[in-house]
């Protein structure tokens, strides 16, 4: 069979358990024939390094993945990061941004209390690492003749949805910040694109107020009447990675049961009685 993704090299970062959506990408990605690196954030236990072993055991023999630690806070373990990949692979086809951090209380807070600190911090990982890995990946991205950049983003940014708050803003900096690059790393055939997943249960959406709401809401009135799986995400973000979004760049891909065109998001007072 003809594999979408066969011969291309992809870094995935951000998975931290079975659930995340960047693991449903991986193994859409896989299942087309793509090589796979994955990064994990380093903690004291080392509970997410265990989780991705374990979860690329699956795949085949995990002498054929790259795995590597990587804190997007951390400009060494960046470093580090492409250096391997480098002396490993010689260039990169596609690089897949599935990080995202806000302090639990910063989304919780109303959004005029949002402290200073968190604000920063939900920015620095979750929107201004997508610079950081771009400008890494670019150079190897060269090697190839061009790549494919995708990140994922969530649709609390053209419409206000209560609980999302610092992470809202991350986002609208992300989006801005996958049209910029669309426009400077298209001279070098390399395309920036975001998914706009619709809420998925994972470790991270566990810190948004509201997510239960979210997802029966997408079911009873979204277009499609249904909640979006990691195999959707996964399916689209493999049609970034290949040829066939050749000329696709600087989009927002919505991939949300079609929820974006209603007038109405989740209402407050739903929201209200979680
Ligand atoms: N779950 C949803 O409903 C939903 C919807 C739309 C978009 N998204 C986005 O999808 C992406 C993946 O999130 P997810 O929902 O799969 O949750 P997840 O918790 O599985 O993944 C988030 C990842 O970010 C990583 N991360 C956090 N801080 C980091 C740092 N400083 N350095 C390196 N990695 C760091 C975590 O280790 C984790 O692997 C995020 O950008 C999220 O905002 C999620």
């Amino acid at each position: 069979m003809n594999r979408l993704l066969a011969g291309k090299k992809a870094l995935i970062l951000g998975v931290a358990d079975k659930h995340s959506i960047a693991w449903g990408i991986a193994q859409a990605m896989h299942d087309q024939g793509a090589s796979l690196a994955f990064t994990y954030q380093e903690e004291p236990k080392g509970r997410l390094e265990r989780n991705v072993r374990k979860l690329v055991a699956t795949l085949g023999n995990p002498e054929d993945f790259l795995l590597f630690p990587c804190d997007v806070t951390d400009d060494s373990t960046i470093d580090a990061l492409f250096r391997v990949i480098r002396s490993e692979w010689k260039g990169l086809d596609t690089l897949v941004h599935c990080i995202a951090f806000a302090d639990r209380d910063d989304l919780n807070k109303p959004f005029s209390q949002i402290s200073r600190a968190g604000y920063k911090l939900a920015m620095e990982v979750s929107a201004y690492s997508l610079n950081v890995l771009a400008r890494a990946a670019a150079p190897l991205m060269d090697e190839r003749g061009g790549g494919s950049i995708i990140a994922l983003t969530y649709n609390a940014v053209e419409k206000a949805v209560p609980g999302y708050n610092a992470m809202a803003a991350a986002k609208a900096a992300l989006e801005v910040g996958v049209r910029y690059l669309a426009v400077e790393l298209g001279l070098s055939k390399i395309r920036v694109n975001a998914i706009s997943a619709g809420p998925v249960r994972t470790l991270s959406a566990s810190a948004v107020k509201g997510l239960s709401a979210l997802r029966r809401w997408t079911e009873e009135v979204s277009p499609l009447r249904e909640n979006v799986t990691l195999a959707d995400v996964g399916n689209t973000a493999v049609y970034l990675a290949s040829d066939l979004s050749r000329m696709v760049t600087g989009n927002v891909i919505y991939v949300d049961s079609g929820t974006h065109v209603l007038a109405a998001q989740v209402g407050a007072v739903e929201h209200r009685q979680q």
